[in-house]
């Protein structure tokens, strides 16, 4: 009675878990590009290694959903994901907030790159747990590596913040 359960594959819960995954996948492909923007804009270079390392992870998140594509059987298909569209222009306002070359930009820079982690971290913290209820361990696993990149890189940013970025931005004086 289990395995029928588990090996449901009509079931809507599973095409809702695919749908998701193909908003995730345009997401990461945003995410992409926006962070190559960070990395140009950010002026301490803690904060621009750290865009730049994520940029990198973050290739690699879209190339372990088109890996999870294939093990489902299905397409790997985009779905214009508003949420993250909104985190963006949200990240690109604050660009224009804020000066070059200052700590004040990087501190916004990161408050930007967080919003966009914690929603990765909800998103993908959610999907695993679908992939577990749906019996498909492989992908739970690969969800869980991109779930734990996530949090890494949101800590990573935290350090950064906490480290030298707030206080240095609490000394500089408009001008
Ligand atoms: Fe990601
Ligand atoms: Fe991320």
């Amino acid at each position: 009675m289990q395995n029928s359960v588990l090996q449901n594959t009509h079931s809507r819960l599973r095409r809702f878990f695919i749908e998701s995954l193909k908003d995730i996948y345009y997401a990461e492909q945003q995410l992409v590009k926006a962070l190559n923007t960070l990395w140009e804009k950010a002026t301490s270079d803690a904060l621009k290694d750290a865009f730049e390392d994520h940029r990198q992870v973050t290739m690699t998140h879209v190339s372990r959903l088109e890996e999870i594509f294939g093990l489902l059987e299905v397409e790997p298909k985009i779905r214009k994901c508003e949420a993250i569209k909104g985190i963006i222009s949200e990240a690109n306002s604050i660009i224009d907030d804020t000066e070059n070359d200052t700590l004040t930009r990087d501190a916004a820079l990161i408050f930007a790159a967080q919003k966009a982690e914690h929603y990765e971290i909800a998103t993908y913290g959610t999907l695993v747990q679908y992939a577990r209820v749906l019996g498909l361990n492989d992908v739970a696993w690969l969800l869980e590596q991109t779930l734990q990149e996530e949090k890494e890189a949101d800590s990573a940013l935290t350090e950064i913040a906490e480290g030298f970025v707030n206080i240095r931005a609490l000394q500089e004086e408009e001008k």
